[in-house]
């Protein structure tokens, strides 16, 4: 028996007398009426779409980026010892986290979704989390980096290593052939799946982003930088679904939201700023580049407060952003002014060359 509801299985009879108001009707995040078919008109959750066609309109290949000057700047002098290993250790985590996205979220996430709107979403979402491995290994070939030092990092660094770990661990818990989202503690643990997701893009990326943009800044590795912008513009989706997801959820099944349930998620994603913040200052040691330690835990406490509220939930920090300049590389706190206007109207649809 799949996942979810999938009723294609059934006689006839249990669907002659079905219309798709009915259909619609039952339609939820999860524990929905769902046939397998995918029908996603009418919608019921038409932010589902709107996500959807922004992920559309933010196409994109590593390809079109440049990474000659990266390359010269690796090969030459302008990177000191302390920024080699701060950009490989950035690099490293980011690279595995996509790669462990791609799974989760088709493995542990998409299979207990019943709304197909919410479900195609979900697939561009794996799809786009394959372009960022992709991306990763361009960049590792183009800029002529040794692999070995970035996707076998964490078999020589023990905090990479114990990351990977619980970040594998803390998703893949509702895993299990005895899961089901159909019981109150099995909806609450989904639910706390998706917060764990959150974690995951909405706030592990953070320091590593950062750091690429630092850089950016002072003209280091800049083909990096455009490519962070172009993956950091996705995940800015991606955080959006995965919000909508568990406020949705709230709606639909409001018995799920409990006391218990939104102190358990608060309490990971407190304990995620943490982590966030230890491997951030592991990157950046004493400092770089104008980045100090407690200006970057200044930073991931204000991104935790924000994926806090985003849920409804109460912010612990109530601190601001200590790096202004940020807004030079985004806009609504993602994406760049001039790039969107810039690099992404070309590959809308129907602007495809050939
Ligand atoms: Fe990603
Ligand atoms: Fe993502």
């Amino acid at each position: 028996m799949p996942v979810g509801n999938k009723m294609f299985q059934g006689e006839f009879s249990e669907v002659a007398e079905m219309s798709n108001q009915h259909i619609i009707n039952k339609r939820r995040i999860i524990n929905g009426y769902d046939d397998g078919l995918l029908q996603a008109s009418p919608l019921k959750h038409p932010w589902a779409r709107d996500i959807f066609k922004g992920m559309q309109k933010n196409n994109w290949v590593a390809e079109e980026i440049s990474f000659q000057k990266d390359k010269e700047q690796w090969e030459g002098n302008a990177l000191t010892g302390q920024e080699r290993e701060c950009f490989l250790r950035a690099l490293a985590f980011a690279s595995n986290l996509d790669g462990l996205l791609v799974n989760s979220l088709s493995e542990v996430i998409k299979p207990h979704i019943t709304s197909p709107e919410v479900v195609l979403a979900i697939a561009r979402q794996i799809y786009e989390e394959c372009l960022h491995v992709d991306s990763y290994s361009c960049m590792v070939e183009a800029v002529g980096l040794d692999p070995e030092l970035v996707y076998g990092l964490y078999r020589k660094d023990k905090h990479l290593f114990y990351k990977n770990k619980r970040v594998l661990e803390s998703m893949y818990r509702i895993n299990r052939p005895d899961f089901s989202t159909k019981s109150l503690e099995g909806a609450q643990e989904f639910v706390e799946a998706c917060s764990t997701n959150l974690i995951f893009e909405g706030i592990f990326f953070f320091s590593a982003f950062l750091v690429f943009y630092n850089f950016g800044r002072h003209n280091k590795m800049p083909g990096s930088k455009e490519m962070i912008q172009f993956i950091n513009r996705d995940e800015d989706l991606h955080v959006r679904l995965f919000v909508n997801i568990i406020n949705t959820i709230r709606q639909e099944q409001p018995e799920v939201w409990t006391a218990p349930l939104q102190a358990q998620i608060r309490r990971n994603i407190l304990d995620a700023v943490d982590m966030e913040i230890e491997w951030g200052i592991s990157c950046i040691g004493d400092g770089i580049l104008g980045i100090t330690p407690v200006m970057l835990t200044d930073y991931i406490r204000f991104i935790g407060d924000m994926r806090l509220s985003a849920i409804g939930l109460e912010p612990a920090f109530n601190v601001s952003n200590p790096f202004p300049w940020l807004d030079e590389f985004t806009q609504n706190n993602m994406i760049e002014t001039n790039f969107f206007e810039g690099t992404v109207r070309e590959y809308q649809s129907g602007s495809l060359e050939w």
